[in-house]
């Protein structure tokens, strides 16, 4: 495994600085690297430090190098994509604010039982279920260069992960206490971050992701946790209907997401 310490590699006037994504690296069976820094002004540079990095970490076929950029910059992406680096996702970074949200103004999302509870061991079978089959927007499912099997692996072991750490993670459970749902939230020095939210991919489009959302926010509110963010694919139009139906979104970043496939 290589380290998570972000490690730079110089080549003259031109940088690329690097971090291995350990959960990735588990999860997708590969070695998968996180671009944090690549600069450079000539598509040789790029080519050379591209080159090189290859070789100090070994490289091999089915391994992911992966770098989050501004779309703005036409020029970097131009020479990024003749390298073979390809865009698969627009992702964007929302945030807003519970203070004046009233749940009141959507009544007519009666809960008819349904409820977000703090989940216990006993759900984690079923959200883990869910976790393995919902997420299919996101940009590990929709490279064809990356085993579905794999991308949905890495699903699962976000929630297992999540169960141990810090992070809040909810069931959404229904008037039988079936689990249909969950939500995976964390505190962070800026408000609270949703990392994390799905629903039981067979009833999808009914209104019950509005309705996971809207208890997400009840409770937040009720806490006095009013600031939010989170960060979400433009493929995604479901949540993104959800979110504007619901709140009203700030776009704080624009980001490009380029994957190279070894
Ligand atoms: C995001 C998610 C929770 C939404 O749940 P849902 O049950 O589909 O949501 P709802 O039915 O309450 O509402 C979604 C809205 O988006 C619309 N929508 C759903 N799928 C859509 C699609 N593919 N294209 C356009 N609109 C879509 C619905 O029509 C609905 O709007 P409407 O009520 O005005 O018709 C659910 O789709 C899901 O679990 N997705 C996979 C996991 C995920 O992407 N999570 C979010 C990021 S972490």
């Amino acid at each position: 495994m290589f380290t998570v310490t972000p490690r730079t590699i110089t080549v003259r006037n031109a940088s690329l600085t690097y971090a291995a994504i350990p959960w990735d690296c588990q999860y997708l069976d590969n070695t998968t690297i996180q671009i944090k820094k690549f600069t450079f002004t000539t598509k040789q540079e790029a080519k050379h430090l591209l080159f090189t990095i290859t070789k100090q970490l070994k490289l091999a076929k089915g391994d992911l190098l992966f770098l989050k950029t501004s779309p703005l910059d036409i020029k970097h992406l131009h020479i990024l994509t003749s390298l073979g680096f390809y865009v698969i996702e627009e992702a964007v970074e929302i945030s807003f604010d519970l203070s004046d949200w009233n749940p009141n103004a959507f009544s007519q999302h009666a809960m008819r039982g349904y409820r977000l509870v703090s989940a216990t061991k006993s759900h984690l079978p079923s959200i883990k279920k869910i976790a393995g089959s919902a997420f299919t927007h996101d940009r590990y499912h929709l490279d064809p260069n990356i085993p579905a099997r794999g991308a949905n692996k890495r699903f699962i072991g976000w929630v297992e992960t999540s169960m141990k750490s810090t992070d809040e993670v909810f069931a959404f459970v229904d008037a039988n206490s079936v689990v249909i749902g969950f939500f995976i939230i964390a505190k962070n020095p800026d408000g609270t971050n949703l990392r994390l939210a799905a629903i039981d991919p067979s009833l999808v489009g009914k209104g019950l992701g509005k309705l996971l959302y809207y208890s997400m926010f009840s409770i937040l509110k009720k806490r006095g946790d009013t600031s939010i963010q989170t960060q979400i694919s433009l493929n995604n139009t479901a949540v993104l209907n959800v979110y504007t139906y619901l709140v009203h979104p700030k776009v704080t970043r624009v980001e490009m997401v380029l994957h190279f496939i070894v």
